[in-house]
């Protein structure tokens, strides 16, 4: 008790790093807070260091179209611990331009609306498998029956990987993308192992399509692109994980988050079994009010001004999506809510804003409306039967477990 009163104490209250706020969701009055009292404001110390914090919607807008100011690459995109000493992978999310524009054209093939609309046939019939092998009426765990399997179904399907381990991409990639496990030394070991697992599995598939006629799916497309051949193991390994990581969680969240929000929101829920034509709006409107990822983060390459605040070269800035897309000067008073028929919902800031903003963001917004599609075919009710569990982390904004019923409607 006595540790817990002085830790209590030592932290700056607008300190939104502290991973309890996001597992016990009491992050929302925190942030409310930062918003009307300090939108950009230095915290000195966190288990991150010291960061600019941006809770409010335009300086994140203006930090992310000034990429060349606010460095992906200069300290990491993501609030990081100073002990890590994890294997670090090179990937274009953590790039600055040149690099980071010719190896993100060699993966937007793979994003364009014909491919979407390819990929929508096999993700329709797998969604509609995975729904009609639930039980009715009768308790299960909505996140790892539905929303991770349809997840990893759905990446399984974009790098046409075999399909009888595709629960080994979901295991690689929460053992990857987790930035809470390297708190622990064993666990930071444990994951190196599992990168190198990763990396001999996928240098497998890699021989196997390196001399075969080129085909649709990812990996084929990032081996016969012009960018990607000129890349050594290490970066290839490293922009292939990305995709998987980051499709991994956020799609997966989007989709345990929809479900808890159609529960809380009965009115929502009702607009939406009503009218069909909604759907797209929702799955805008979910990516806003769930925003899977809390944070990104950048560091500025010179000294600077940033809507009057001094920045040093060097000062670490994270820029807070979770909060920005509870902004009331955007979303209205209102914000906090979910509603199925926003006006605005598609300005949220969940995929990020300029040269790195989402590259998978059609494909996250197909999944999730073919989900709500499905349901509504099967005329499926969604009833959370207790609080879920979340994941204690400011970067991932999710769910471990939830349990639901399913009814008819
Ligand atoms: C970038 C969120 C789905 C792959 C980003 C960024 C955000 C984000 C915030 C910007 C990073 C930055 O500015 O530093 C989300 C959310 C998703 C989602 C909320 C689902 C609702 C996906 C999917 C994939 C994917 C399905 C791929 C299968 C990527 C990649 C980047 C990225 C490769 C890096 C883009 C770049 O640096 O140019 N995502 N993502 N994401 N995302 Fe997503």
């Amino acid at each position: 008790m006595a540790t817990l009163a002085r830790d209590v104490a030592a932290h700056d209250p607008l300190d939104v790093s502290r991973a309890e706020l996001y597992r016990d969701d009491v992050w929302q009055p925190v942030f409310a807070r930062a918003r009307s009292e300090a939108p950009i404001h230095y915290v000195e110390d966190s288990e991150f260091g010291p960061y600019w914090s941006l809770s409010t919607y335009k300086p994140i807008v203006e930090v992310e179209s000034l990429p060349d100011l606010y460095s992906s690459e200069k300290g990491g995109f993501t609030l990081t611990r100073p002990v890590e000493n994890g294997v670090t992978m090179p990937m274009f999310i953590g790039r600055d331009r040149p690099i980071h524009t010719a190896q993100r054209r060699t993966v937007a093939p793979a994003f364009t609306p014909s491919e979407m609309q390819r990929l929508s046939v096999d993700i329709r019939r797998r969604t509609a498998e995975v729904l009609d092998a639930l039980p009715w009426h009768s308790e299960f765990d909505w996140v790892d029956t539905v929303s991770i399997e349809l997840t990893t179904q759905m990446l399984a399907i974009l790098f046409d990987f075999p399909w009888k381990d595709r629960r080994k991409l979901t295991e690689w990639s929460d053992w990857m993308g987790d930035i809470e496990l390297f708190r622990d030394e064993g666990l930071r070991q444990k994951r190196l192992e599992k990168v190198y697992e990763a990396g001999a599995y996928f240098k497998r598939l890699w021989d196997a399509k390196v001399d075969a006629e080129p085909t649709p799916d990812l990996i084929s497309m990032m081996i016969h692109s012009d960018a990607m051949s000129h890349m050594d193991h290490n970066e290839f390994m490293g922009n292939l994980i990305l995709l998987i990581v980051g499709g991994n969680d956020t799609t997966r969240n989007t989709m345990s988050g929809l479900v808890y929000a159609l529960d809380r929101f009965p009115e929502s829920r009702a607009k939406l079994e009503a009218d069909r034509a909604l759907i797209p709006n929702t799955a805008s409107e979910i990516i806003r009010w769930q925003t899977p990822l809390a944070h990104m983060a950048r560091t500025a390459t010179q000294d600077t001004q940033l809507h009057g605040h001094r920045i040093r070269e060097g000062d670490k800035i994270a820029m807070w999506y979770i909060s920005a897309n509870r902004d009331r000067e955007v979303f209205g008073d209102d914000a906090d809510d979910f509603v199925v028929d926003r006006a605005n919902a598609r300005r949220h800031l969940a995929f990020g804003h300029g040269i790195h903003r989402c590259v998978g963001a059609r494909l996250a917004e197909l999944q999730v409306g073919i989900l709500m599609e499905e349901m509504a075919e099967r005329r499926m009710r969604v009833n959370v039967l207790r609080e879920p569990e979340r994941v204690a982390a400011c970067f991932v904004h999710g769910y471990r477990r939830m349990p639901v019923e399913i009814t008819r409607y």
